[in-house]
């Protein structure tokens, strides 16, 4: 593994499409402008749009440059020197496709090849299948699966053992951007290299774990996709359960690409399963409805602009998703970790939150447990909440008071976007930050019993209005035991 990029060839299956355009060319970009691609490196999108290199290059020039934002042209006019495009239409037997793509290719065989597949699941399969084919698939070459990958267990296995069979393990990059964002990744680091927090780490001193990524965003045009994903499958199976499993993971012996995910596997393997009838007890799901958001009036999902009409589909699937979730191992033995993600709700805020046991005598009236809050977005950053004496004679009033690190204001500078460092990672040849096949089977191994039950019963999920903290059965969820959500602004 070398830290400087070898001159690289990436090539972008689904290239024109949003992810690339949002975040995957505007990631390079970046990369360029920090000299972290070498001069060689070619970035070649692969679509069925019919266009030649210049059409591509003005269609990014067109999209992308004011997102970037760009401040020095020649920077920008040599990235748009980079791309390619080639037209192949994935199993609509394109065998000229291939060949051009093919052509491009033959001579650079030494230089590392990278796949990327921006593209459904189920394309996957197919598009391993055919590069081999066309003899692309070189010892160097690596691909990248976008999330989700599948739909439940038994797809995810098909998929894996697909790509298994053209590309080896250690060339395959299941990619779950949250593993790339800078908080996540100072989680670690949090945790294992302060002393002070591991002894504490743990049933005896901690009462409970929340983990919450609300987004204020609906899903206007993305109906195809969502209508069969859903907020579990979108978001749990993977962010989630990612960001559960650093929490949650023993101390790894080293920092290195099998020690982290071998920790993270045995998190995901010790999950309690929640099955059949356990699933109304321990989990919610919601569907948002018709309300305000950010001060604007917007439709609910079922009427959001799409170029499909809705279907039973679309009214069964859940934009927000709660679940009670148990590791069942000695360090976690009777802590809940509530999980929670909902789109359209009242406020943009992914965090963790640690609450601990309160003090076992107190001696002062009005004490609160501590809380320890990782705010991963908006406003990154850590917040102890302890409880301090309120200044003045007489009674000692007891307040917490938050001891607060903002990474904005403490670390000057950009904070890369986590496809940036993932990409980086990839062209690097460094899996760490990348999910193994044991972890994306263990996680839907847990997930499965869920969605069959949610399936099973064929209800609908239950409305909340957009704007709001979601259906008011997760705060029952939370509430049964007298927890409650930790919410925006809240000490
Ligand atoms: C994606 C989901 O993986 O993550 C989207 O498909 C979601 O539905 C997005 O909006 C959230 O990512 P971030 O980085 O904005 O929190």
């Amino acid at each position: 593994m070398s830290e400087t990029p070898q001159p690289a060839d990436l090539i972008v299956f689904g290239g024109t499409g949003d992810l690339s355009m949002r975040k995957l060319l505007p990631a390079l970009y970046h990369a360029d402008r920090d000299g972290r691609l070498a001069p060689e490196t070619r970035v070649i999108a692969m679509s069925r749009g019919g266009l030649d290199d210049a059409d591509f290059r003005g269609k990014v020039d067109a999209e992308v440059r004011g997102s970037v934002p760009v401040d020095d042209l020649d920077t920008w006019q040599r990235f748009l020197g980079r791309l390619h495009h080639v037209t192949v239409d994935i199993g609509g037997e394109d065998p000229a496709g291939w060949a051009r793509l093919a052509g491009m290719l033959g001579g650079y065989e030494q230089r590392d090849r990278v796949f990327y597949l921006a593209s459904p699941p189920m394309t996957f399969g197919p598009f391993c299948r055919e590069a081999h084919r066309a003899g692309l698939v070189t010892p160097a070459s690596r691909v990248v699966l976008e999330k989700p990958l599948g739909r439940d267990l038994a797809s995810a296995l098909r998929i894996n053992d697909e790509v298994g069979a053209i590309f080896e393990e250690r060339q395959i990059y299941r990619i779950d951007h949250y593993l790339g964002k800078e908080t996540v990744q100072n989680l670690l680091v949090l945790r294992f290299a302060n002393a002070f927090l591991e002894p504490i780490w743990n049933s005896l001193w901690i009462d409970h774990v929340q983990i919450t990524v609300a987004e204020t965003v609906g899903t206007p045009g993305r109906r195809g996709y969502y209508d069969h994903a859903g907020a579990l499958r979108d978001m749990v199976q993977n962010h989630l359960l990612q960001l559960l499993c650093l929490v949650a993971m023993e101390p790894p012996s080293r920092n290195d690409r099998e020690s982290i995910r071998d920790e993270k596997v045995k998190v995901l393997q010790s999950l309690r399963p929640v099955t059949g009838g356990e699933v109304d007890r321990f989990t919610v799901r919601g569907q948002y409805t018709a309300g305000e958001s950010g001060g604007v009036r917007v439709p609910g999902y079922l009427d959001e602009p799409d170029s499909t009409a809705p279907t039973e589909d679309s009214h069964r699937v859940e934009t927000f998703a709660a679940i009670r979730a148990e590791v069942k191992n000695w360090r976690w033995a009777g802590v809940p970790f509530y999980l929670r993600t909902g789109k359209r709700m009242s406020h943009r805020c992914s965090e963790i939150v640690v609450q601990f046991k309160d003090v076992p005598h107190s001696i002062f009236p009005g004490s609160t447990p501590n809380r320890l809050v990782l705010r991963l977005q908006p406003s990154e950053g850590i917040q102890l909440n302890i409880m301090a004496k309120e200044p003045g004679a007489g009674e000692v009033a007891l307040k917490p008071v938050p001891l607060s690190l903002s990474f904005a204001e403490t670390f000057a500078g950009r904070v890369p976007e986590a496809y940036e460092r993932l990409l980086m990672d990839v062209l690097t040849g460094n899996p760490t930050l990348f999910m193994r096949r044991d972890e994306v089977e263990a996680a839907w191994r847990w997930i499965d019993p869920i969605l069959d039950e949610w399936d099973s019963q064929g209800t609908r999920p239950e409305p909340y209005p957009a704007g709001s903290a979601g259906p008011a059965t997760a705060h029952e969820l939370v509430g049964r035991s007298g927890r409650v959500w930790h919410e925006e602004g809240q000490a």
